[in-house]
């Protein structure tokens, strides 16, 4: 029984001398649009008029305390359409593939999106799951959820939810290709996803609060999602000014397998035990009875002096959010052009604004996961390995010179990375992890790094260079050429630069 972070993390590995190939089952592909056949819609209104912020002020910006007021169905599909869209179409293999605004590993987007509302105009009460390829929310549930939610996420404040969102994760879709180094990919793409959520709902003035801790049994089953096949892994809600007084739940006794079959993705699934014990063992939430250790000085690494990272004053945007969460794309086509200090300023500090909204969530990019970036080709700074204190916004040098190309060389041998100008790397000590908060720990750092992964996958795009995650890689190698400890290692890879003309 895989019962650790570490253990996991360990089993799954890539060992460039043990790799073992393995070919696809492609009659057994899995589906990648959710459908629950028979099931009443709800089109998603147009979108008349998209929000105009840049995104270096709605990451800057500091939540209203209010609860929410004046929520419709036209709000509700703006959210949801820069949470989570198709942006643009490919044939494959004869039959039309869509790319998607949230960036995932293999393309294979594990991650579903639920919503359950109250009050809302235009919807009826109830739990909706978004149907991406129908742009439609499908009625899976109705009545008043909210208390069963509160419950769930064991919320004690005065308020009621007016709106909260559920990301899942299907566990068969990515392991369908990444076997048990999967359940990596699921915590990262749905943190990828959590980000571009947070985003929608602060550019409507909804301020968002993000868990990552909730009774996991009583939220599957009231998603109705089969949870052998799909599990929740983050929920994010919208609080009401005051509790709405009413107790009584919705309908929740639709028999469970009219909902539970949907979370078959193909006829011949392969269950990975490595995954599914992992899972089951994070289901238990431990609270920490001690301080929690700060991640950065649990690494290993010795660093220089700290400076602190310029504020930026003119920010290098050239689209709007809007515009930018619609472009957004993994590009490879880095060139060895010079990054300019100006641009690296303001992806740092754009990093470094974690936690301005009310986030259950809040704590963990500085206590289980710890930020850093090689640099290899960037205005006025010297080549080498620095670590970022988010919550002082300084960055250390660790080690000089210039790495991306052995970084490359790790990555299984993706040479264009050697050409990107920065590697972002985040990195946690994960007998720490076990230590602190038990496997549950793994969740929190892998979707942690997954919402900065869309963060700077966003920043970037917004800036006019390119992008890419990276969670292919040697394990052991790149805590070797980091010079991290026995106990620490890469979870994720970001590369970003500019682009070739
Ligand atoms: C967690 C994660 C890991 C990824 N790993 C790699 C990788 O190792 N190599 C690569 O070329 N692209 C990688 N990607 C990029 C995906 O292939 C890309 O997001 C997907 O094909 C969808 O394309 P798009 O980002 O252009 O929409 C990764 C993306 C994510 C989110």
């Amino acid at each position: 029984m895989t019962r650790s972070a570490l253990e996991y993390h360990r089993q799954t590995s890539y060992d460039r001398h043990d790799m073992t190939g393995h070919g696809l089952d492609w009659p057994n592909q899995p589906d990648v649009l959710k459908s629950y056949p028979g099931l009443r819609t709800v089109p998603l209104p147009e979108v008349t008029a998209w929000p105009q912020d840049n995104l270096s002020v709605l990451i800057r910006k500091r939540s209203q305390e209010e609860g929410a007021t004046n929520v419709t169905l036209e709000k509700l599909a703006q959210i949801i359409r820069l949470t989570h869209s198709l942006t643009a179409k490919a044939r494959m293999s004869g039959t039309a593939f869509y790319y998607r605004s949230v960036a995932s590993a293999g393309a294979l987007y594990p991650f579903e999106l639920y919503a359950a509302v109250h009050g809302i105009a235009g919807l009826d009460d109830g739990l909706y799951h978004h149907s991406i390829g129908l742009e439609a929310l499908t009625a899976l549930r109705s009545g008043n959820m909210m208390p069963n939610v509160s419950d769930a996420l064991r919320a004690g404040t005065g308020g009621s939810p007016v709106l909260v969102f559920f990301l899942t994760s299907i566990f068969f879709r990515s392991s369908w290709k990444y076997r048990d180094r999967a359940y990596r990919y699921h915590l990262l793409d749905t943190g990828h996803l959590a980000e571009n959520l947070l985003l929608a709902l602060r550019a409507q003035n909804l301020p968002p609060t993000l868990y990552y801790d909730f009774d996991d049994g009583k939220l599957n089953s009231l998603l109705g999602v089969d949870p052998r096949r799909e599990v929740c892994l983050a929920v994010v809600c919208v609080w009401g000014k005051k509790a709405s007084g009413q107790k009584e739940t919705g309908d929740l006794k639709i028999p469970a397998r009219s909902l539970t079959h949907a979370s078959r993705v193909s006829a011949r699934e392969v269950d990975y035990a490595l995954i599914r014990d992992l899972h089951t063992a994070s289901c238990r939430v431990v609270k920490p009875d001690q301080g929690t250790p700060k991640m950065l000085h649990n690494l290993g690494l010795k660093t220089e002096p700290a400076q602190q990272i310029p504020r930026t004053d003119t920010w290098p945007e050239l689209m709007n959010y809007a515009e930018v969460v619609f472009k957004r794309r993994s590009r490879r086509n880095f060139v060895q052009t010079e990054l300019s200090v100006t641009r690296l300023d303001a992806l740092l500090e754009l990093l470094c604004a974690t936690g301005h909204e009310q986030e259950d969530a809040r704590s963990f990019a500085k206590e289980a996961l710890s930020v850093g970036f090689l640099s290899g080709n960037v205005q006025d700074l010297n080549p080498g390995f620095y670590v970022l204190d988010l919550e002082q916004g300084e960055m250390a040098l660790s080690s000089q010179g210039f790495m991306t190309d052995k970084m490359a060389h790790v990555c299984l041998d993706q040479a264009w990375l050697a050409n990107s100008a920065l590697h972002f790397v985040f990195l946690t000590n994960l007998k720490l992890l076990d230590e602190t908060w038990g496997p549950r720990g793994y969740r929190y750092a892998m979707l942690t790094a997954g919402r900065l992964g869309q963060r700077i996958y966003l920043v970037t795009t917004a800036m006019g260079i390119g992008c890419c995650g990276i969670g292919a890689f040697y394990d052991d190698e790149a805590a070797h050429i980091l010079g991290l400890n026995e106990q620490t290692r890469l979870l994720y890879l970001v590369a970003a630069g500019p682009l070739k003309r």
